[in-house]
């Protein structure tokens, strides 16, 4: 196994260079227009995988982009580590905030920047490469399967129904996924919490016209002013959100879990700066790094209606819209909160509007218990190539599919992420520390080997 490391400095050159190829193609599964490319997108993860040493590949059909699957089978007696990444990305504006084209990798300051660079494409590619480096030293002590989507970035509407119809296929002892951060490389962890999601649009029509904002201004209600007074409703001066029963369901974390966690690292300095603002803000009683691992929150993501364009045009709009996120804890339901939402949200309006609230995705959150195999391999891993014991820590992030797989696949999850905050994932600039990918690389087959061993 200590050849991971030459093999890496062998190939370095080589995996980057594959890696761009795989960068260049725009997957961004939010746009039809990009569908095309996501059957390359898929073409290319099928042959990265044949020539890495799997058995058979699949690009599987879905209602949606479709998945690939690879597997590589040596030992009915030996456990089956089943890896599951995504393809797709988020779409890329606003572009003339990207210093270089975001479909162009270009490594500066020893990072890639480029879109999917970190997510998922740059983790992804990590495991087919460690795959190669198994295969090829014949070092490869169980089996493999890979789950590789396309759907991901706009909620996985297809996989659940795909894992559902392909239970067998898909049988596993563990599920390994590189889709989540570290504090750092010198600080490393590992994610065992993720939020749960629920996202949805609003909109508020007031006027069957838009109106001259002189002759109706003041007598008429105005959609904007409506839903800003509407949104801020949601909220109390606390940050705590006011829908009645909504922490119904929400798990108060113990005191003692909460002294725990709070020995992950955090510099509070460091994340202000890092983002160039002066202070935080959210729920009271609660720590930053609590504020996005065991507490819920609610965000407009983006807001629009009225004139937006250049000078001024004095106009009194007819509708108003906009996006809401919740981030969940693990034991909230999604439906269930869209309903609560939904029937507050209209509560609030006046008479002189109408509401109108769509679903737009959810899921559950996830829990990765610290007792299990998985977690003990991944933990040694860790400590083998970056030299000190991962510390446990919740994520703000979501990934919806993973309780998911444990529901209708009964397999756990382990999130073994090398992303960090700082690679801008799903903003302008997003980037991947070179340190980072080959840091992964070398780590992923220790992974494999201490499963085997303490399973
Ligand atoms: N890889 C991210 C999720 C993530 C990132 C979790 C960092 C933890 C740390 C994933 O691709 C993502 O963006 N998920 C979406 C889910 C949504 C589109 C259903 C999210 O969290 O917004
Ligand atoms: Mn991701
Ligand atoms: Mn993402």
């Amino acid at each position: 196994m200590e050849k991971i490391k030459d093999y890496i400095k062998q190939n370095q050159d080589r995996f980057l260079k594959e890696l761009f190829e795989f960068i260049r193609i725009p997957s961004i599964s939010a746009m039809e227009e990009h569908n095309g490319d996501m059957l390359k997108t898929a073409e290319f993860i099928k042959g990265s995988l044949l020539q890495a040493g799997a058995d058979k590949v699949e690009i599987m059909k879905t209602k949606g982009h479709p998945v690939v699957y690879g597997e590589k089978l040596i030992d009915a007696s030996l456990p089956t580590v089943l890896v599951y990444g995504h393809y797709d990305v988020q779409p890329v504006e606003p572009l003339d905030l990207w210093t270089s084209p975001p479909f162009e990798p270009e490594v500066r300051d020893g990072k890639i920047y480029a879109r999917g660079a970190d997510d998922d494409k740059g983790q992804l590619f990590m495991h087919v490469k460690a795959f190669e480096f198994m295969n090829e030293t014949n070092s490869l002590p169980c089996n493999v399967k890979f789950m590789i989507e396309g759907e991901e970035e706009v909620g996985s509407p297809s996989l659940k129904e795909f894992c559902k119809e392909n239970k067998d296929l898909l049988k596993a002892d563990v599920i390994l996924i590189s889709d989540t951060t570290m504090i750092s490389l010198d600080i490393p962890s590992i994610t065992t919490g993720l939020r749960g999601l629920s996202y949805l649009e609003v909109e508020v029509t007031g006027p069957n016209r838009d109106l001259h904002s002189g002759l109706y201004g003041g007598a008429v209600a105005n959609p904007i002013n409506v839903l800003s007074e509407m949104i801020s409703s949601l909220t109390d001066e606390n940050n705590r959100i006011t829908i009645p029963g909504f922490y119904d369901d929400v798990i108060e974390v113990s005191k003692e879990e909460r002294a725990e966690m709070a020995k992950a690292p955090f510099n509070l300095e460091e994340y202000q700066t890092a983002i160039d603002i002066k202070s935080v803000a959210g729920e009271a009683g609660y720590s930053t790094s609590e504020r996005t691992g065991i507490r819920p929150c609610l965000d407009v993501c983006g807001i629009w209606g009225g004139y937006t364009g250049e000078g001024a045009k004095t106009v009194l709009p007819s509708r108003a819209y906009a996006k809401i996120s919740m981030r969940l804890v693990p034991n909230q339901e999604s439906p269930k909160v869209d309903e609560l939402f939904e029937n507050y949200f209209k509560s609030l309006a006046p008479e002189g509007v109408k509401v109108k609230v769509t679903s737009l995705h959810g899921g559950q959150g996830y829990v990765s218990p610290i007792d299990t195999v998985a977690y003990q391999a991944a933990s040694k891993a860790v400590e083998e190539t970056l030299g000190k014991k991962p510390v446990p820590f919740r994520s703000g992030g979501s990934i919806p599919i993973v309780s998911d797989f444990e529901e209708v696949l009964g397999i756990k999850s382990i999130l073994l992420g090398f992303g960090l905050e700082s690679d801008a994932i799903h903003s302008p600039n997003e980037n991947y520390p070179l340190d980072n990918f080959y840091k992964g690389i070398e780590t992923i087959p220790y992974f494999y080997k201490y499963f085997v061993e303490l399973k």
